[in-house]
């Protein structure tokens, strides 16, 4: 295993590492204004969600490494203290790109990258008509992570209206996650699509209390065949099976098969009997699976 030492690299070797490894990366794609009314647009992936109520979203312009210089964005909050956050979706990635182009203060980068200005309701910068979703905030508080080439500075956030394009909403008047298309940043010159092939579901174990996997067996929590996610899924069920229950699996025509085919093979038996428990957890089975694993 490699184990870095922080101290030992220079900020760009250290960003290439973190940059990768902490991915993917929603993207901020911020409005912000001076006071002289010109406007900025420029995205950062140093960003996420940290209050819902608060509704409160944190993204850091950081200082450049080049040449310690500071953003054109933050020097803007700090003038004024509005923004709009835009969400970036694949029909946009490119020109979001062009948009991080530094280019001269006052330049616009809306033109620069061909984006509509759409005006805010409550604040002053304006809002990119292109974005999926807009949000209005205003600025509550700016942190300085320090004086450094990289340093940080965050940007709170806090969310006062949120635009919503309505070709991206499901019946329910919801964000259909398939439809907004979103994307994200990783490291170097990488992003990844949100497509619906790259999209899963994991039950959320809020309402129930699952046994865990340290209440499973040690051949199945040692097992060949059961990966981590195996483990996971079975460990989040409320309760182990009866005895009687357990038992009653040994009719089910494709157990019975594994039973009948390794007679005095303990070996083999678990494995195929592990095999067939993964392929009904596959299917979303995970009451039969675990009764398998338990036989
Ligand atoms: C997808 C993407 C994400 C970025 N994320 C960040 C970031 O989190 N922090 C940062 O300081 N720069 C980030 N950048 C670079 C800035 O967008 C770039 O420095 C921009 O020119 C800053 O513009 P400004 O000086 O007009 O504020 C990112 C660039 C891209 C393309």
């Amino acid at each position: 295993m490699l184990t870095i030492d922080v101290s030992t690299l220079g900020p760009a070797q250290l960003q290439n590492y973190l940059q990768y490894a902490i991915a993917p990366r929603p993207i901020c794609f911020a409005t912000t204004i001076d006071l002289d009314g010109q406007v900025n647009l420029s995205p950062f992936s140093f960003f996420n969600l940290f209050s819902t109520n608060p509704p409160l979203c944190i993204f850091s312009p950081a200082r450049r490494v080049r040449d310690n210089t500071t953003k054109h964005t933050l020097e803007n909050v700090l003038q004024v203290k509005e923004c709009v956050i835009n969400i970036v979706n694949y029909s946009m990635v490119q020109q979001m790109s062009l948009s991080s182009t530094e280019y001269a203060k006052g330049i616009n980068e809306f033109e620069k990258a061909g984006f509509t200005m759409l005006p805010s309701d409550l604040v002053r910068p304006p809002r990119v008509a292109e974005a999926p979703v807009q949000m209005e905030c205003t600025i509550t508080e700016v942190i300085q992570l320090g004086e450094r080439p990289g340093a940080g500075n965050l940007i709170l956030a806090e969310i006062k209206r949120i635009h919503i394009h309505e070709d991206i909403l499901d019946e329910e008047g919801k964000i259909d996650q398939v439809k907004i298309d979103l994307v994200a940043r990783l490291g170097g010159d990488w992003y990844c699509r949100v497509t619906p092939e790259n999209l899963f579901k994991v039950a959320k174990p809020l309402t129930t209390l699952g046994i865990g996997v340290d209440a499973l067996p040690k051949q199945v929590r040692h097992s060949m065949v059961l990966t981590g996610n195996d483990l996971g899924i079975l460990g989040n069920v409320e309760e182990l099976p009866s005895d009687d229950d357990v038992d009653a699996m040994r009719t089910m025509h494709q157990v019975k098969e594994v039973l009948d085919a390794t007679i005095g093979d303990a070996v083999n038996r678990e494995r195929e009997l592990h095999e067939l428990a993964q392929l009904l957890l596959r299917n979303g089975n995970v009451a039969d699976a675990l009764k398998i694993v338990l036989l």
